[in-house]
Protein backbone atom coordinates (compact mmCIF):
# COMPACT_ATOMS: atom_id res chain seq x y z
CA UNK A 1 0.00 0.00 0.00
CA UNK A 2 1.56 3.21 -0.72
CA UNK A 3 0.88 6.55 1.49
CA UNK A 4 -2.69 7.20 -0.61
CA UNK A 5 -4.03 3.91 0.41
CA UNK A 6 -3.86 2.72 -3.24
CA UNK A 7 -2.24 -0.56 -3.57
CA UNK A 8 1.53 -0.36 -5.45
CA UNK A 9 0.35 -2.14 -8.27
CA UNK A 10 -2.55 0.29 -8.91
CA UNK A 11 -0.43 2.82 -8.59
CA UNK A 12 2.01 2.16 -10.42
CA UNK A 13 0.05 0.74 -13.73
CA UNK A 14 0.04 2.45 -16.63
CA UNK A 15 -2.76 4.70 -16.91
CA UNK A 16 -4.72 7.17 -19.81
CA UNK A 17 -6.69 10.02 -18.75
CA UNK A 18 -9.83 11.37 -20.41
CA UNK A 19 -10.88 13.97 -18.36
CA UNK A 20 -9.49 16.54 -17.31
CA UNK A 21 -9.80 20.44 -18.26
CA UNK A 22 -6.21 22.13 -18.57
CA UNK A 23 -7.54 25.16 -16.77
CA UNK A 24 -8.26 22.94 -14.21
CA UNK A 25 -5.02 22.02 -13.39
CA UNK A 26 -3.88 25.68 -12.35
CA UNK A 27 -2.71 25.39 -8.99
CA UNK A 28 -3.42 28.52 -6.88
CA UNK A 29 0.63 28.79 -6.08
CA UNK A 30 1.16 28.96 -10.02
CA UNK A 31 -2.19 31.24 -9.83
CA UNK A 32 -0.67 33.68 -8.24
CA UNK A 33 2.82 33.70 -9.44
CA UNK A 34 1.42 34.01 -13.13
CA UNK A 35 -0.57 37.40 -11.65
CA UNK A 36 2.33 38.63 -10.95
CA UNK A 37 4.08 38.02 -14.00
CA UNK A 38 1.00 40.03 -15.90
CA UNK A 39 0.19 42.41 -13.65
CA UNK A 40 -3.42 40.83 -12.80
CA UNK A 41 -4.74 40.89 -9.90
CA UNK A 42 -6.78 38.32 -8.27
CA UNK A 43 -9.67 38.48 -6.23
CA UNK A 44 -8.15 36.86 -3.42
CA UNK A 45 -5.37 38.22 -1.23
CA UNK A 46 -2.92 34.75 -0.89
CA UNK A 47 -3.04 31.49 -1.68
CA UNK A 48 -4.52 30.17 1.57
CA UNK A 49 -7.45 32.77 0.85
CA UNK A 50 -7.85 30.95 -2.58
CA UNK A 51 -7.74 27.44 -1.34
CA UNK A 52 -9.98 28.55 1.46
CA UNK A 53 -12.65 29.41 -1.34
CA UNK A 54 -12.83 26.06 -2.70
CA UNK A 55 -15.80 24.89 -0.75
CA UNK A 56 -18.30 24.16 -3.50
CA UNK A 57 -22.02 23.47 -3.04
CA UNK A 58 -22.68 23.03 -7.21
CA UNK A 59 -20.89 22.63 -10.25
CA UNK A 60 -21.84 26.97 -10.42
CA UNK A 61 -19.94 27.36 -7.20
CA UNK A 62 -16.46 25.93 -8.66
CA UNK A 63 -17.47 27.20 -12.23
CA UNK A 64 -17.50 31.05 -10.55
CA UNK A 65 -13.91 30.69 -9.33
CA UNK A 66 -12.69 28.64 -12.06
CA UNK A 67 -13.21 31.21 -14.66
CA UNK A 68 -12.25 34.00 -12.65
CA UNK A 69 -8.31 32.26 -11.72
CA UNK A 70 -8.41 32.06 -15.76
CA UNK A 71 -7.58 35.51 -16.02
CA UNK A 72 -4.22 34.68 -15.07
CA UNK A 73 -3.63 33.51 -18.39
CA UNK A 74 -2.76 35.74 -20.92
CA UNK A 75 0.05 34.89 -23.47
CA UNK A 76 1.47 31.83 -24.75
CA UNK A 77 4.51 31.50 -22.28
CA UNK A 78 1.34 30.93 -19.55
CA UNK A 79 -0.73 27.71 -21.36
CA UNK A 80 3.21 26.25 -22.17
CA UNK A 81 3.89 26.40 -17.93
CA UNK A 82 -0.14 25.55 -16.92
CA UNK A 83 0.41 22.64 -19.89
CA UNK A 84 4.08 21.66 -17.98
CA UNK A 85 3.18 21.38 -14.61
CA UNK A 86 -0.17 19.26 -15.44
CA UNK A 87 2.10 16.79 -17.64
CA UNK A 88 4.83 16.22 -14.58
CA UNK A 89 1.92 15.26 -11.71
CA UNK A 90 0.14 13.29 -14.19
CA UNK A 91 3.48 11.49 -15.40
CA UNK A 92 4.28 11.05 -11.50
CA UNK A 93 0.77 9.30 -11.26
CA UNK A 94 1.73 7.13 -13.96
CA UNK A 95 -0.57 8.64 -17.16
CA UNK A 96 1.41 7.73 -20.69
CA UNK A 97 -1.38 9.38 -22.47
CA UNK A 98 -4.15 12.02 -21.50
CA UNK A 99 -6.67 13.83 -23.85
CA UNK A 100 -6.77 17.19 -22.57
CA UNK A 101 -9.90 19.86 -22.57
CA UNK A 102 -9.23 23.44 -22.79
CA UNK A 103 -12.15 26.18 -23.03
CA UNK A 104 -11.03 28.95 -25.83
CA UNK A 105 -13.87 30.91 -25.05
CA UNK A 106 -12.50 31.77 -21.58
CA UNK A 107 -9.61 33.05 -23.02
CA UNK A 108 -11.44 34.96 -26.18
CA UNK A 109 -13.79 36.76 -23.74
CA UNK A 110 -10.66 38.26 -22.14
CA UNK A 111 -8.84 39.06 -25.53
CA UNK A 112 -6.59 35.90 -25.79
CA UNK A 113 -6.68 34.48 -29.30
CA UNK A 114 -6.96 30.81 -30.14
CA UNK A 115 -3.72 30.93 -31.51
CA UNK A 116 -1.69 31.79 -28.35
CA UNK A 117 -3.70 29.32 -26.29
CA UNK A 118 -3.00 26.71 -29.19
CA UNK A 119 0.48 27.32 -29.39
CA UNK A 120 1.42 27.55 -25.61
CA UNK A 121 -0.37 24.04 -24.88
CA UNK A 122 1.57 22.42 -28.07
CA UNK A 123 4.89 23.71 -26.49
CA UNK A 124 3.45 22.59 -23.56
CA UNK A 125 3.16 19.07 -25.00
CA UNK A 126 6.77 19.02 -26.82
CA UNK A 127 8.30 19.68 -23.46
CA UNK A 128 6.08 17.03 -21.64
CA UNK A 129 6.92 14.81 -23.86
CA UNK A 130 11.06 15.43 -23.72
CA UNK A 131 10.89 15.81 -20.27
CA UNK A 132 8.47 12.92 -18.78
CA UNK A 133 8.01 10.89 -21.58
CA UNK A 134 3.88 11.45 -21.45
CA UNK A 135 1.73 12.04 -24.50
CA UNK A 136 -1.29 14.42 -24.85
CA UNK A 137 -3.66 15.26 -26.64
CA UNK A 138 -6.42 18.55 -27.18
CA UNK A 139 -10.01 18.40 -27.48
CA UNK A 140 -11.53 22.29 -27.93
CA UNK A 141 -14.45 22.41 -25.41
CA UNK A 142 -17.60 24.80 -26.45
CA UNK A 143 -19.22 26.42 -23.54
CA UNK A 144 -22.45 25.58 -23.04
CA UNK A 145 -24.17 28.65 -20.75
CA UNK A 146 -23.11 30.57 -24.28
CA UNK A 147 -25.05 30.40 -27.56
CA UNK A 148 -24.50 28.09 -30.40
CA UNK A 149 -23.48 30.92 -32.50
CA UNK A 150 -20.88 31.96 -30.61
CA UNK A 151 -19.85 27.77 -30.94
CA UNK A 152 -19.99 27.76 -34.63
CA UNK A 153 -17.95 31.72 -34.77
CA UNK A 154 -15.35 29.75 -32.19
CA UNK A 155 -15.35 26.60 -34.60
CA UNK A 156 -14.52 28.96 -37.28
CA UNK A 157 -11.30 30.31 -35.71
CA UNK A 158 -10.61 26.40 -34.69
CA UNK A 159 -10.35 26.01 -38.65
CA UNK A 160 -6.66 27.06 -38.81
CA UNK A 161 -5.33 24.45 -35.94
CA UNK A 162 -7.57 21.30 -37.04
CA UNK A 163 -4.30 19.14 -36.76
CA UNK A 164 -3.42 20.28 -33.24
CA UNK A 165 -6.82 18.80 -32.41
CA UNK A 166 -7.92 15.64 -31.26
CA UNK A 167 -11.65 16.35 -31.05
CA UNK A 168 -14.71 18.41 -29.55
CA UNK A 169 -16.26 18.65 -26.56
CA UNK A 170 -18.88 20.77 -24.50
CA UNK A 171 -18.73 21.83 -20.89
CA UNK A 172 -19.67 24.26 -18.57
CA UNK A 173 -22.96 24.44 -16.61
CA UNK A 174 -25.30 22.35 -17.26
CA UNK A 175 -28.74 22.64 -16.18
CA UNK A 176 -31.18 24.39 -18.64
CA UNK A 177 -28.20 23.69 -21.34
CA UNK A 178 -29.42 20.88 -23.09
CA UNK A 179 -27.34 19.06 -25.54
CA UNK A 180 -29.33 19.37 -28.24
CA UNK A 181 -28.67 22.98 -28.61
CA UNK A 182 -25.48 22.33 -30.33
CA UNK A 183 -26.80 19.95 -32.81
CA UNK A 184 -25.51 21.41 -35.87
CA UNK A 185 -21.99 23.07 -34.07
CA UNK A 186 -21.27 19.17 -33.24
CA UNK A 187 -22.72 17.82 -37.17
CA UNK A 188 -19.95 20.66 -38.49
CA UNK A 189 -17.23 19.53 -36.07
CA UNK A 190 -18.17 15.60 -36.96
CA UNK A 191 -17.95 16.50 -40.53
CA UNK A 192 -14.44 17.54 -40.36
CA UNK A 193 -13.42 14.09 -39.64
CA UNK A 194 -13.04 14.67 -35.43
CA UNK A 195 -14.39 12.91 -32.87
CA UNK A 196 -16.89 14.59 -30.25
CA UNK A 197 -17.87 14.24 -26.71
CA UNK A 198 -20.19 15.88 -23.83
CA UNK A 199 -20.16 16.65 -20.73
CA UNK A 200 -23.61 14.96 -19.77
CA UNK A 201 -25.74 13.93 -16.64
CA UNK A 202 -23.25 15.14 -14.22
CA UNK A 203 -25.87 17.70 -12.33
CA UNK A 204 -27.82 17.39 -15.46
CA UNK A 205 -30.74 14.16 -15.78
CA UNK A 206 -30.25 11.06 -17.37
CA UNK A 207 -32.09 12.04 -20.39
CA UNK A 208 -29.45 14.84 -21.31
CA UNK A 209 -26.85 12.03 -21.67
CA UNK A 210 -29.77 9.87 -23.74
CA UNK A 211 -30.02 13.28 -25.64
CA UNK A 212 -26.16 13.87 -26.09
CA UNK A 213 -25.90 10.33 -28.01
CA UNK A 214 -29.30 11.08 -29.96
CA UNK A 215 -28.44 14.29 -31.02
CA UNK A 216 -24.87 15.20 -30.52
CA UNK A 217 -23.51 11.32 -31.76
CA UNK A 218 -20.98 11.50 -29.48
CA UNK A 219 -18.42 8.76 -29.19
CA UNK A 220 -17.97 9.46 -24.88
CA UNK A 221 -19.88 10.58 -22.22
CA UNK A 222 -18.02 12.51 -19.31
CA UNK A 223 -19.10 12.08 -16.04
CA UNK A 224 -22.96 10.23 -17.44
CA UNK A 225 -23.41 9.58 -13.68
CA UNK A 226 -26.85 9.78 -13.90
CA UNK A 227 -27.41 7.37 -16.19
CA UNK A 228 -27.72 5.12 -13.36
CA UNK A 229 -31.28 6.52 -13.14
CA UNK A 230 -32.57 5.18 -16.52
CA UNK A 231 -31.98 1.47 -17.01
CA UNK A 232 -32.55 1.33 -20.34
CA UNK A 233 -29.69 3.86 -20.69
CA UNK A 234 -27.38 1.77 -19.01
CA UNK A 235 -28.04 -0.73 -21.30
CA UNK A 236 -27.78 1.14 -24.09
CA UNK A 237 -23.92 2.44 -23.13
CA UNK A 238 -23.27 -1.41 -22.51
CA UNK A 239 -24.48 -2.39 -25.46
CA UNK A 240 -22.72 0.34 -27.55
CA UNK A 241 -19.99 0.13 -25.49
CA UNK A 242 -20.11 4.01 -24.54
CA UNK A 243 -17.45 4.95 -22.47
CA UNK A 244 -18.04 7.36 -18.86
CA UNK A 245 -15.23 9.71 -18.44
CA UNK A 246 -16.10 9.77 -14.45
CA UNK A 247 -14.24 11.83 -12.16
CA UNK A 248 -14.88 10.81 -8.49
CA UNK A 249 -13.13 13.18 -6.55
CA UNK A 250 -15.24 16.11 -8.57
CA UNK A 251 -18.36 14.52 -7.97
CA UNK A 252 -17.82 14.28 -4.30
CA UNK A 253 -16.18 17.97 -4.34
CA UNK A 254 -19.39 19.26 -6.43
CA UNK A 255 -22.11 17.38 -4.09
CA UNK A 256 -23.10 15.07 -6.93
CA UNK A 257 -22.02 12.06 -4.43
CA UNK A 258 -21.23 13.83 -1.51
CA UNK A 259 -19.79 9.86 0.21
CA UNK A 260 -18.34 8.63 -2.87
CA UNK A 261 -19.66 4.88 -1.24
CA UNK A 262 -23.12 5.79 -2.67
CA UNK A 263 -21.53 6.54 -5.87
CA UNK A 264 -23.07 4.67 -9.04
CA UNK A 265 -19.95 3.37 -10.28
CA UNK A 266 -20.09 -0.41 -9.14
CA UNK A 267 -23.66 -0.98 -10.42
CA UNK A 268 -22.38 0.92 -14.14
CA UNK A 269 -19.07 -0.92 -13.96
CA UNK A 270 -21.20 -4.46 -13.00
CA UNK A 271 -23.68 -3.91 -15.53
CA UNK A 272 -20.81 -3.87 -18.32
CA UNK A 273 -20.94 0.20 -19.11
CA UNK A 274 -16.85 0.95 -19.78
CA UNK A 275 -16.49 2.79 -16.70
CA UNK A 276 -12.99 5.30 -17.20
CA UNK A 277 -11.23 7.11 -13.82
CA UNK A 278 -10.20 10.63 -14.42
CA UNK A 279 -9.15 13.88 -12.64
CA UNK A 280 -11.59 16.45 -13.71
CA UNK A 281 -10.21 19.74 -12.31
CA UNK A 282 -7.39 18.10 -9.81
CA UNK A 283 -6.16 21.42 -8.26
CA UNK A 284 -9.76 22.29 -7.23
CA UNK A 285 -10.89 18.85 -6.48
CA UNK A 286 -7.82 17.87 -4.00
CA UNK A 287 -5.79 15.48 -6.11
CA UNK A 288 -4.63 14.12 -9.51
CA UNK A 289 -5.23 10.65 -11.01
CA UNK A 290 -4.19 8.32 -8.24
CA UNK A 291 -5.42 10.61 -5.75
CA UNK A 292 -8.74 10.18 -7.12
CA UNK A 293 -8.18 6.02 -7.96
CA UNK A 294 -6.99 5.98 -4.23
CA UNK A 295 -10.85 7.53 -3.37
CA UNK A 296 -12.58 4.87 -4.65
CA UNK A 297 -10.33 2.14 -3.51
CA UNK A 298 -10.99 3.05 -0.28
CA UNK A 299 -14.39 2.86 -1.17
CA UNK A 300 -14.94 0.06 -2.98
CA UNK A 301 -11.50 -1.80 -2.18
CA UNK A 302 -11.91 -3.09 -6.18
CA UNK A 303 -9.81 -6.33 -6.62
CA UNK A 304 -6.60 -6.08 -9.07
CA UNK A 305 -9.11 -7.66 -11.94
CA UNK A 306 -11.41 -4.87 -11.79
CA UNK A 307 -8.75 -2.24 -11.63
CA UNK A 308 -7.08 -3.57 -14.69
CA UNK A 309 -10.84 -3.81 -16.31
CA UNK A 310 -11.20 0.06 -15.42
CA UNK A 311 -7.63 1.39 -16.19
CA UNK A 312 -8.08 -0.86 -19.56
CA UNK A 313 -11.49 0.84 -20.39
CA UNK A 314 -9.38 4.44 -20.68
CA UNK A 315 -7.11 3.01 -23.27
CA UNK A 316 -9.53 1.51 -25.34
CA UNK A 317 -11.96 4.67 -25.04
CA UNK A 318 -9.29 7.30 -26.21
CA UNK A 319 -9.10 8.47 -29.49
CA UNK A 320 -5.58 6.92 -30.63
CA UNK A 321 -5.25 4.01 -33.32
CA UNK A 322 -5.95 0.32 -32.28
CA UNK A 323 -2.35 -0.69 -32.84
CA UNK A 324 -1.65 1.51 -30.10
CA UNK A 325 -3.84 0.37 -27.71
CA UNK A 326 -3.45 -2.90 -28.10
CA UNK A 327 0.12 -2.49 -27.28
CA UNK A 328 -1.17 -0.15 -23.73
CA UNK A 329 -3.51 -2.89 -23.10
CA UNK A 330 -0.89 -5.80 -23.19
CA UNK A 331 1.57 -3.76 -21.39
CA UNK A 332 -0.79 -3.09 -18.46
CA UNK A 333 -1.62 -6.73 -18.81
CA UNK A 334 1.51 -7.72 -18.20
CA UNK A 335 2.61 -5.47 -15.62
CA UNK A 336 -1.04 -6.91 -13.38
CA UNK A 337 0.48 -10.26 -14.08
CA UNK A 338 4.09 -9.00 -12.50
CA UNK A 339 4.58 -11.09 -9.49
CA UNK A 340 7.61 -8.64 -8.53
CA UNK A 341 5.00 -6.00 -7.62
CA UNK A 342 4.47 -5.86 -4.17
CA UNK A 343 0.47 -6.22 -3.49
N1 LIG B 1 -18.41 20.23 -15.57
C1 LIG B 1 -18.73 21.16 -16.47
N2 LIG B 1 -17.87 22.07 -16.90
C2 LIG B 1 -16.63 22.05 -16.43
C3 LIG B 1 -16.24 21.12 -15.50
C4 LIG B 1 -17.17 20.15 -15.06
O1 LIG B 1 -16.91 19.25 -14.24
N3 LIG B 1 -14.95 21.37 -15.23
C5 LIG B 1 -14.57 22.43 -15.99
N4 LIG B 1 -15.61 22.85 -16.73
ZN1 LIG C 1 -15.23 18.11 -16.73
Amino acid sequence: MTELGLPERVRTAPKCELHVHIEGTLEPELAFALAQRNAVVLPYDSVATLRAAYAFDSLQSFLDIYYACTAVLCCEADFHDLMLAYLQRAAADGVVYAEIFFDPQVHAARGVPMGTVIAGLQAGLREGRTRYGIEGALILCFLRHLSAEDAMETLLQAKPYLGALAGFGLDSGERGNPPGKFADVFAACRALGLPVVAHAGEEGPAEYVQEALDTLSVARIDHGVRAIDDPALVRRLAANQIALTVCPLSNQRLQVTPDLRDHPLPALLAAGVPVTLNSDDPAYFGGYLNANLAAVHEAFAWSDSQWETVLGNAFQASFRNETWKAHWLHTLSLHFADDQIET
